[in-house]
């Protein structure tokens, strides 16, 4: 079973489609969080992906529109202004509507539900995860894992030298997250730039008929076009979807386990995954070291998720 949070752009959204696809996952709740785009478009951009595969009882919640302690910085010029490429259905065109319920209280309850039996997937800004921890400090046992994208340890930063967007739009959260005790799973730029779609994943995408490959062609070209602009190299990293298959499938990267923190005073370096690399370093009581993905297998993460939204099953 799964709890997902994220900021519903292009490459979260293909995670919640290959999540969906997926048999034998169940998923329980979603939320949405600001970061691609703001927190109620967000949470549309995830039920218009639920309805495309049918998932209707899935409830989603609109979550923190704001960090914590900083101003809100919404990725646009990556996502579009509709956070899916600029061609996301018009708000009527979505079946229906976000519960009632902030996402932060939705995750305590969906974690309560369930104890011990769900695992968080996060691929946004950590602001609703901590959110809940404050709220409830006692789910922090009861979650097998928490799958987090972000942070980068050896790769460069994609929003400032040493920092990742989704641990940079909220520092002060993603620090809480890391540290709250429970067991978690970083997936951050070390291993997601290198799970690049190459142009030959695209055109086996353009080529399927299916409908979960279709949707995908669609809101892919802004995300590529913006990469091409950046990095000058045709195609777009699957930063969420291999968060998504690492839950699922652990075994498919290398990891180091370490005491993990998050920079929040340096101006230049806010947001920065710190790890204690030092070998005689000790936890402090109650703490628990982070597993940080450092290599992946691109080849099954990336052929996984293609054939799945080709085939139209699992991704
Ligand atoms: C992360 O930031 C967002 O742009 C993506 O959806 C991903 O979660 C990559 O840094
Ligand atoms: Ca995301």
């Amino acid at each position: 079973m799964f709890v997902l949070d994220g900021d519903y752009g292009v490459d979260d959204a293909i995670a919640l489609l290959s999540l969906a696809g997926e048999p034998g996952v169940r998923i329980v709740a979603v939320g949405s969080v600001h970061g691609n785009t703001d927190a109620a478009r967000a949470a549309r951009n995830a039920l218009t992906v639920l309805d495309l595969v049918g998932l209707r009882e899935v409830p989603v919640a609109v979550g923190a529109a704001r960090p914590l302690a900083q101003p809100v910085e919404l990725s646009a010029e990556v996502h579009g202004d509709d956070g899916l490429g600029g061609v996301a259905p018009p708000e009527a065109a979505v079946g229906r509507q976000p519960v009632g319920t902030p996402a932060a209280v939705q995750l305590v309850e969906a974690i309560r539900a369930h104890p011990g039996g769900c695992t968080v997937l996060a691929t946004g800004p950590l602001t609703n995860l901590a959110l809940a921890v404050l709220l409830d400090p006692g789910i922090v046992e009861l979650v097998p894992r928490v799958v987090v994208m972000g942070g980068t340890l050896d790769a460069p930063g994609n929003v400032g030298t040493h920092t990742e967007a989704n641990f940079a739009h909220d520092p002060e959260a993603a620090d809480l997250v890391l540290r709250a005790g429970w067991p978690v799973t970083v997936v951050g730029l070390d291993v997601t730039m290198r799970t690049w779609l190459e142009e030959e994943d695209l055109a086996r995408l353009a080529a399927s008929d299916n409908p979960a490959a279709r949707f995908v062609s669609e809101v892919l070209p802004h995300y590529v076009q913006f990469y091409l602009g950046r990095h000058g190299r045709p195609g777009c990293p699957m930063h969420d979807p291999t968060a998504a298959r690492l839950a699922l499938q652990p075994e498919l990267a290398r990891y180091v386990e370490l005491p993990a923190a998050v920079e929040l005073r340096s101006p230049t370096t806010r947001g920065m995954l710190l790890l204690d690399r030092r070998p005689f370093a000790s936890h402090p009581p109650g703490a628990i070291p982070v597993r940080v993905a450092v290599e992946v297998d691109r080849d099954a993460v990336v052929g996984r998720l293609v054939d799945g939204l080709v085939r139209g099953d699992a991704g």
